[in-house]
């Protein structure tokens, strides 16, 4: 389909688990999906972008119970949550809603019941792995035990971490189940299978579709070959989720209704637009009214996309997705994103800290249309945000807008001196239209920084500062301003998908709308505003301020025997001069004291042989503050002062422990005296 046609399109992105909070891995597929959308909304079509919390399974029933709450409080606080975060990340969804709603039950019924009416589901008794204690099924991720192969302790059902065997969950030696410790026993019980393998030669159709990505269509290919097998679509109660129709105590599975989900949070945006559902979802009438369907996922999630959802909107005349774009994962410095790093980075981590369009360029400067992972290497994040939106795009209009101000009455010139250069800016249009269009938002924004350097180019050649300061010379510097702003004009028209707010605040500078649809329109002779500056230099030290937050973040969602796990899996080795780089010393706690408001902390003084630091320290449920004054401990006495909601903390005392009720503060041997180094 040509751009120059109106295009119709509904896209999605995949609905993330309303068990947490977001992490910046949900957010570099968000911010591709909304980048794509902006960018067809800004060439003037109509698309519109829905997503939803994915609300149902066991993990978030167990969640619940262990918070003391029922699954509907959880799930409303954490969909708050994540709106909040999509909204601060200037992600335009045009409908957020959830799973657990009146319209995803209807449909997951209605889909239900014509697959059973076409014979498309099977009915059989399995046997699965039960909790007698907890009295419920467990899936493997809930059993461990020791492997069969090598032995190790703590393997979970499916794997061996240690030695990489794979196995069932019924092989593990002495099993437990994770959640109540119990032994798991055999059981059996009835299930409801969609007949996949029906769909063989429809779903070798289907991945002959053009539009698919190569890595998409061989995956599904692979799996084609393999050979399909029935799909286990229920589960036993206890569940959260929707009962299935005539099967008591029987629950549709998470999987089952999450897709189905995109059309619920559809039909809800419907109900409140004047869009007919229909001419987006029924079969012929969205041929009929040409409407385009994408879906934007992880690559981890394209079996259930590409295979088990095509399969289930073909049986029931439902539409079928014009394509589904998957991309590849998050890492950050290099590597998976680790909570023991603390480079597990939560959302709102990196919203307290940074501005949401400098992670939206970053992402658009790495993202292209194939299933790579992206890297966010943080220093790289820096000096690239620094130096393309700060050095090359907002320096455009730094230099040269305080002239035309003050010289020119806020007028721009009638005539540019260099048209010739403002018509190079406007040929790349095609180009870069074209890299939105196919996801090739890295290729995009290399052409519109070459464009940047360009107009930078022509800023330095002409030298306004100087030609300000001859007499005579106006009509001249007014002219090459102008030719530098109706330049950066077309920049931000070119990045407006990705900088949504800065190019906001440039449409009140230069009191004009930019979207694509403007490429042409002059802004001649035009009178504009004041510039205000539109975005600022990000500093290193700003990264240092949000990983250590993050810390704090990740130890409120991870349990500590996680974070023990975790921090025993991935030793991070550091060289020596890093190590030597830490300053320990004997310290002695002249003072302890509670501090008021705070649970865990208490405040301590600590004489270094003469000189004195004060340290909170997050040992109070294990010490009485009488019990510690005139203990020796060991310090890290050159941590840069942090400042607390208490005041602030000058070091840190060592102590040992996993968790709240279990924690040693380090001694030194007998002898040892303030102030000495720890070698
Ligand atoms: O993998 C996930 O995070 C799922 N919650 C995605 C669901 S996408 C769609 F199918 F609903
Ligand atoms: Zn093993």
């Amino acid at each position: 389909m040509s751009a120059q046609n109106h295009r119709r399109i509904l896209v999605t992105s995949a609905l993330p688990y309303a068990n947490g909070p977001l992490h910046l891995g949900h957010l570099l597929e968000h911010i591709q999906t909304d980048i794509w959308v902006r960018y067809q909304r800004s060439r003037g079509h109509e698309c519109h972008y829905v997503c939803a919390d994915d609300t149902h399974g066991t993990a978030i029933m167990l969640k619940a119970e262990q918070q003391q709450q029922s699954p509907k409080q959880l799930i409303d606080a954490v969909k708050l949550e994540h709106s909040n975060d999509f909204n601060d990340f200037l992600i335009s969804h045009d409908n957020y809603y959830s799973t657990h709603s009146e319209e995803n039950r209807y449909f997951s019924e209605q889909i239900y019941l014509k697959l059973q009416e076409k014979n498309l589901i099977a009915e059989r008794s399995i046997t699965q792995a039960f909790d007698p204690e907890k009295k419920l099924f467990l899936a493997d991720r809930y059993i461990k035990g020791h492997c069969p192969k090598c032995k190790a302790a703590d393997q979970y059902g499916d794997n061996c971490e240690v030695c990489g065997a794979t196995y069932a969950a019924t092989d593990l030696i002495d099993p437990f189940s994770t959640i109540s410790g119990a032994q798991p026993i055999d059981k059996q019980s009835v299930h409801y299978f969609f007949k996949l393998p029906e769909f063989k030669d429809f779903l070798a159709q289907w991945l002959n579709n053009e539009k698919l990505q190569p890595a998409v269509a061989n995956k599904l290919r692979e799996w084609l070959i393999a050979g399909l097998q029935e799909w286990d679509i229920s589960r036993d109660a206890p569940y959260f989720g929707f009962e299935i129709p005539n099967a008591p105590n029987k629950f549709f599975y998470v999987w089952l209704d999450a897709p189905i989900g995109y059309m619920a949070s559809f039909k809800n945006y419907c109900q409140r637009s004047e869009l007919n559902f229909d001419e987006f979802w029924d079969k012929h009438q969205a041929e009929k009214a040409d409407t385009e369907l994408f879906h934007f996922i992880g690559k981890d999630i394209i079996n259930f996309h590409g295979l088990f959802w095509p399969a289930m909107l073909d049986a029931c005349q439902l539409r079928l997705p014009s394509a589904i774009y998957a991309h590849g994962f998050l890492m950050v410095n290099g590597e998976k994103m680790s909570k023991s790093r603390g480079t597990f980075i939560m959302a709102r981590s990196y919203l307290e800290h940074f501005k949401p369009e400098y992670l939206r360029y970053f992402f658009a400067s790495k993202l292209s249309n194939g299933i790579d992972d992206i890297d966010l290497n943080l220093e790289d994040f820096v000096q690239k945000v620094n130096s393309d939106l700060v050095g090359k795009l907002v320096n455009i209009a730094s230099r040269c807008a305080g002239f035309i101000s003050k010289r020119f009455d806020n007028q721009l010139a009638k005539q540019l001196p260099s048209p010739e250069l403002h018509e190079a800016l406007l040929a790349e249009s095609a180009a870069i239209a074209e890299a939105y269009e196919q996801r090739e938002f890295a290729k995009a924004m290399r052409i519109i920084m070459s464009l940047a350097d360009r107009i930078n180019q022509y800023v330095d050649e002409q030298q306004p500062w100087v030609i300000a300061k001859q007499d005579g010379k106006d009509s001249e510097l007014q002219g090459i301003c102008s030719q530098a702003i109706c330049g950066f004009a077309i920049l931000i028209i070119y990045l407006k998908p990705v900088l949504p707010e800065v190019a906001n605040n440039a449409e009140q500078f230069l009191n004009a709308s930019l979207n694509w649809t403007d490429l042409n329109n002059s802004l001649c002779g035009k009178k504009i505003n004041s510039f205000k500056p539109l975005l600022k230099r990000i500093e290193t030290t700003q990264i240092e301020k949000m990983l250590l937050s993050n810390t704090e973040i990740k130890a409120s969602v991870m349990t500590p025997k996680q974070q023990s796990i975790e921090l025993a899996s991935h030793p991070k080795e550091i060289s020596f001069e890093e190590f030597a780089k830490i300053d320990l010393r004997v310290a002695l706690i002249t003072r302890a004291e509670h501090v008021e408001g705070a649970d865990k902390l208490l405040k301590l003084t600590l004489d270094l042989g003469g000189q004195t630091k004060t340290v909170f320290s997050g040992i109070k449920s294990a010490y009485q503050p009488s019990d510690l004054e005139g203990k020796l401990t060991v310090m890290v006495a050159n941590l840069r002062p942090r400042k607390m909601r208490f005041g602030i903390s000058e070091g840190m005392v060592l102590a040992a422990g996993s968790d709240d009720n279990e924690i040693y503060l380090l001694e030194p041997g007998e002898g040892a005296q303030p102030g000495m180094p720890i070698k």
